[in-house]
């Protein structure tokens, strides 16, 4: 890799798309940045950093390309069983009203699939959900809420017919009810100020792609935003080194809870 270029291409894609990707591991992102490289008949870093400057459909492109979205309902379902029996009933002691961060949402596969779990096993309970990404795009789509039939099938027939509508042919739309709990946003976790008094955060499958220090300081962040004994919910391959750092005890596998100051 050419590091000098790599550096002048984060540089001027700071400037331009205002996200820094020198808090996202080199290898996966060079690896990526160079095939779009090599797709589109660049040069080199340095020749891509150049077009930036006014050129927003290529700023647009590219940060489409960095962003992975890959993202399913109830991803990895065994989580999501130990979600509604362990974490909420950990988070709804003397509440009626729960408040849910989905961060890094992706195409709201995530933050939809908590807001079905819920209305099926907390029918009474008043849920609010927050649902962010960086990827505006992306967002447009999670806030239609229409998916391929195929994409949701980990669902089975009873919550389908529900929770969800024909629209047309092949297609499914997450019905009114479901789609009024969850409000999208756009939100850079390596830059913009954090939701605050959350109860439950839900961030998965993003961090992986971040270097240490930046992970560390979003968890930090994170520890912030919960309410004393509020649950952060993580990625299948994830895990928090050393979570008393940021005053998290592991409740169950890839739960982890915040405790009391000075416990
Ligand atoms: C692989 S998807 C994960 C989606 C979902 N959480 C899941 O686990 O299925 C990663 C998402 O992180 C978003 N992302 C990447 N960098 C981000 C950042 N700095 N702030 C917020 N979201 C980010 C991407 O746009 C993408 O939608």
């Amino acid at each position: 890799m050419d590091t000098q270029n790599y550096s002048y291409f984060i540089q001027e894609f700071k400037k331009t798309a205002k996200i820094d990707l020198a808090l996202y591991k080199d290898d996966q992102m060079v690896r990526r940045l160079e095939n779009f490289i090599r797709n589109k008949g660049f040069k080199d870093f340095k020749e891509l950093g150049q077009l930036l400057q006014g050129n927003k459909d290529l700023v647009e492109e590219l940060k489409g390309y960095i962003t992975i979205n890959v993202t399913e309902f109830l991803r990895n379902e065994k989580m999501w069983e130990d979600f509604y029996k362990v974490a909420v009933p950990e988070i709804i002691k003397g509440k009626r009203k729960i408040r849910i961060w989905s961060a890094a949402c992706s195409s709201g596969e995530e933050p939809y699939t908590i807001a079905i779990l819920l209305k099926e096993h907390f029918p009474t309970l008043d849920v609010e959900i927050i649902a962010t990404d960086l990827d505006s795009t992306i967002l447009a789509k999670a806030q239609k809420g229409v998916y391929k039939k195929n994409d949701i099938r980990a669902f089975d027939s009873r919550i389908l017919s529900r929770y969800f509508e024909e629209v047309e042919a092949d297609y499914l739309k997450v019905k009114d009810e479901i789609k009024r709990k969850v409000r999208f946003e756009r939100h850079n976790l390596l830059e913009d100020p954090f939701p605050k008094m959350v109860d439950l955060i839900v961030c998965r499958n993003v961090l992986i792609y971040f270097k240490d220090d930046a992970k560390n300081e979003v968890y930090t962040n994170f520890s912030q935003s919960l309410v004393d004994n509020g649950i952060l919910f993580i990625g299948a391959t994830e895990q928090i080194f050393k979570p008393e750092q940021f005053r998290f005890k592991i409740l169950k596998s890839f739960f982890y809870q915040k405790q009391k100051e000075g416990i």
